[in-house]
């Protein structure tokens, strides 16, 4: 049996957008700028897609954006916000704990003059809203914010944050990375009152490589991808209409089972928990109790995660030790923002849930892991 438990790395793509992929490569081939008839049945399918995407995030059609994924979309935010406001103002705030396509966004922004405050996580992953308020400046134009964290599960307070920007005097744009939280968490984006905000097709069963990110009509920003303007000349470049097709298909089954599969993926987190808990001793929760339905990052004292995560492998099992792009690099900076020990961080494992995931599978997981912390623990102590 695979158990497959690094959703938030990436997750399966569903059936239904496989078949959307295939017919879009072989069917509906032709360019949507074309003019001939081919073209234009395309350019119709995209923009009935575009408002389907935006009546499920309740804004207008000309709002969402197609991207090449989570990283160009908040590259597109950070960068087309900075550089389009900047005689307003060179100061942006952010997290320690985002992710490293905003975080080293910023370190090039700030190698060009912008000035950019990482504002502190709690023991929980969470930032403190009072010092976020009091980073505020007057040369402040861009607060970049995560809705939820893609190695701990934990949740930012982005309502808090929407709401009290609304008030200020000075207009700062809110951008929010939703790329975990995108089907994971129930929510409006116009209730936030957030100004941009980045989504991901692969993590919601969609395809790699596509993406969107919804931009405030209002919102004053600079195209990032120059060219034969496209999207509403926000983005240019022949539209990934294979991508487009997948993702609409991943939006639609996301949207319709919202509720259904945030109860299940809570209750599978409850189960993983409580087995590891009444199954392995010296452990340590690294995420949040009221963390994100999906994501369980635990740390195993005595072990080594990256050990770990191989000897699972063979048992069929995969995980993840932090997120999958930065777990081949040094050490997780969440988990280090959060204050854990080396030895904390270093037996840290995430697991990371999907709909598509049974109890089965966690109960079989658990008794393999506990196996192999054990194993690995001896090991480790006769060194
Ligand atoms: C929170 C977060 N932001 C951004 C990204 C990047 O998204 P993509 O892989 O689509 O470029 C990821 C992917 O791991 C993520 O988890």
């Amino acid at each position: 049996m695979e158990i497959y438990l690094d959703n938030s790395a990436t997750t399966k793509p569903y059936d239904e957008v496989v078949e959307k992929i295939v017919y879009a490569l072989t069917k509906e081939y032709a360019n949507p700028s074309s003019i001939h008839r081919k073209g234009v049945i395309v350019e119709k399918q995209i923009k009935n897609i575009r408002k389907d995407i935006a009546k499920a995030l309740g804004v207008k059609e000309k709002e969402i954006i197609f991207t090449s994924g989570g990283t160009e979309a908040n590259n597109m935010a950070i960068r087309g916000i900075a550089y389009a406001n900047k005689k307003r103002g060179n100061h942006i705030i952010t997290t320690q704990i985002e992710h490293p396509s905003s975080l080293n966004t910023f370190k090039d922004l700030e190698n060009e003059g912008f000035e950019i405050t990482y504002l502190d996580a709690d023991k929980k992953g969470v930032i403190d809203f009072e010092q976020l308020k009091n980073s505020i400046k007057e040369n402040t134009i861009l607060i970049s914010v995560m809705h939820v964290n893609n190695e701990v599960g934990s949740i930012q307070p982005i309502d808090k944050i929407g709401r009290y920007l609304k008030n200020l005097k000075n207009k700062i744009y809110f951008h929010v990375d939703a790329i975990q939280s995108f089907g994971k968490i129930d929510f409006k984006v116009s209730k936030y009152n957030i100004d941009l905000l980045s989504v991901s097709g692969h993590k919601i069963h969609g395809p790699k490589g596509i993406g969107f990110i919804y931009i405030n009509e209002k919102t004053k920003i600079k195209p990032i991808l120059t060219g034969g303007g496209q999207e509403y000349d926000l983005r240019s470049g022949t539209e990934n209409v294979p991508g487009i097709f997948g993702l609409s298909e991943a939006v639609r089954i996301t949207t319709l089972n919202l509720e259904n599969n945030i109860q299940k993926m809570k209750s599978l987190r409850k189960l993983l928990l409580d087995e590891i808990t009444s199954n392995i001793d010296n452990i340590k929760i690294n995420s949040p109790e009221d963390g994100v339905c999906h994501i369980l990052n635990v740390s195993f004292i005595g072990t080594k995660g990256e050990i770990l995560l191989h000897y699972l492998e063979e048992d069929n099992i995969y995980v993840s030790t932090g997120s999958a792009c930065s777990s081949k690099k040094k050490a997780s900076h969440v988990l280090t923002a959060m204050g854990l020990s080396k030895d904390e961080i270093e037996g840290a494992i995430r697991f990371s849930l999907s709909c598509m995931n049974t109890e089965e599978e966690i109960k079989v997981a658990v008794q393999k892991l506990k196996i192999r912390v054990e194993e690995i623990r001896k090991i480790i102590s006769k060194r």
